[in-house]
């Protein structure tokens, strides 16, 4: 290729790097398209991005071995990478094996011969370090300072874009986290196994919505708003909450203002999750023929993630020990689900408990293998897996 076409196909490559990562708000999705458009942008066999957690002054890459991805670790000023985070400045060598600052323990565990390596920092806004980016093996020959110059304009595109996601994930992040917390407060007055009630039927509700073939995303809406469903009972008085026996139909009836207290609390909310959290508080004590409360609604106008919500927490309830109530058998309280589809439940949800019946059985032996006090593991939960490092 002439030098004049060369420099077209890396400009139009340059473009295309800007309108993709632009696209994608999505942290992880980011970090793997930005690691492939810049390998082909600079004819190099691989890139690394490589982001600093300050909090463990170490730098994080994902790593392919095999099938397998991991994440690798490396401290702060180790290796080529390290050297490049630690000092700012950046490194352009021919031979890897040649220079002392390279780590060879790397390609030990992947199998891989490393020979020429540009690396430059990645810096944010405000100058601090993000990270590094790694590019290896260039295809023919080692990097030029050309490389080196399109790098380091490559980093400073992909600092501002991973600042972003960054920004993103950690409000998502603390959001899903406080409407735990919301959850949580009604929880605590209300059982003894404080939280486990919310995560079994939380992954349930999720499990469930999945089984009826709703997309991911939703899904994981209804399963992040579902621990929301009975917080209108912190406006029930103890005497009947804490109950050890029947209520009486008076009392009952008290009762059943939860739901509508729980719609007041959340309705009207700035918030997706939190506005979807309000329909299944109303709707989770509707019944599919109509006899439920606190309306009298049937079939399709009690809202779908009710009805779905609806049947995690039942089979929660009976499955799991209550004041007032002993624990039944995983196995009695799904035929007793089964009995009443139809009646009491949506008959689709009903169907996806049966399907899903090894799902639920496992999230629920997970979520009563945790330690209830341990916040981390609450945390854990709470969060997506992929939103659960520092950056
Ligand atoms: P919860 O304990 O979270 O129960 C949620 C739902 O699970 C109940 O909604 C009911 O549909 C089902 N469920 C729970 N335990 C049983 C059971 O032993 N047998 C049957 N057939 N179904 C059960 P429901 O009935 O509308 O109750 C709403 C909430 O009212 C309950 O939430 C609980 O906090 C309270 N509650 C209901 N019945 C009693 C009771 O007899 N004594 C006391 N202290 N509270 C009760
Ligand atoms: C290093 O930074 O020394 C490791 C380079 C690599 O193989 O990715
Ligand atoms: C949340 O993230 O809002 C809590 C949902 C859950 O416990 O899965
Ligand atoms: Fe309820
Ligand atoms: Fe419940």
């Amino acid at each position: 290729m002439g030098r004049r076409q060369e420099l077209e196909k890396r400009q139009s490559l340059l473009a295309r790097f800007g309108r993709m990562v632009a696209a994608e708000t999505h942290f992880d999705g980011l970090l793997v398209i930005i690691a492939d458009e810049v390998r082909n942008i600079l004819s190099a066999d691989r890139c690394s991005v490589f982001l600093v957690d300050a909090y463990k002054g170490e730098l994080w890459t994902r790593i392919a071995l095999g099938m397998e991805e991991k994440i690798l670790r490396i401290p702060l000023g180790q290796g080529i990478a390290g050297f490049v985070a630690k000092t700012g400045s950046a490194v352009n060598i021919r031979d890897a094996y040649k220079d002392t600052r390279f780590a060879q323990d790397l390609d030990r565990i992947t199998g891989y011969q490393t020979r020429s390596v540009l690396a430059v920092p990645l810096r944010g806004r405000d100058g601090k370090s993000l990270g590094v980016f790694e590019v290896l093996n260039k295809v023919k020959g080692s990097f030029t300072e050309e490389d080196e110059g399109l790098l380091r304009i490559l980093a400073t595109m992909a600092a501002t874009f991973i600042e972003n996601a960054t920004l993103y994930e950690e409000l998502r992040r603390s959001h899903l986290e406080t409407i735990y917390r919301m959850a949580l407060v009604a929880e605590y007055r209300d059982q003894e196994d404080t939280g486990r009630h919310l995560r079994r039927m939380s992954r349930f509700s999720g499990i469930l919505a999945q089984g009826m073939g709703l997309p991911f995303a939703e899904a994981e809406d209804i399963r992040y708003a579902a621990p929301l469903h009975d917080i209108g009972k912190v406006a029930i008085p103890d005497s009947i909450l804490r109950k050890p026996d029947k209520l009486t139909p008076e009392e009952f009836d008290e009762m059943k203002k939860h739901t509508v207290f729980g719609s007041r609390m959340l309705a009207n909310a700035e918030s997706r999750l939190l506005r979807l959290a309000a329909k299944i508080a109303v709707g989770h004590h509707e019944w599919w023929d109509g006899a439920g409360y606190p309306y009298g609604l049937k079939g399709e106008a009690i809202s779908l993630e009710a009805r779905i919500v609806t049947v995690a927490d039942v089979f929660d309830a009976l499955s799991s020990k209550r004041a007032y109530k002993g624990e039944w058998t995983v196995e009695d309280a799904l035929h007793y689900i089964e009995e009443r589809a139809g009646k009491q439940f949506d008959p689709r949800v009903v169907a996806a408990l049966h399907d899903k019946f090894a799902d639920i059985l496992q999230a629920r032996d997970e979520e009563n293998r945790r330690m209830i006090e341990d916040e981390v593991a609450i945390l854990r939960h709470l969060l997506p897996a992929d939103s659960q490092r520092a950056v």
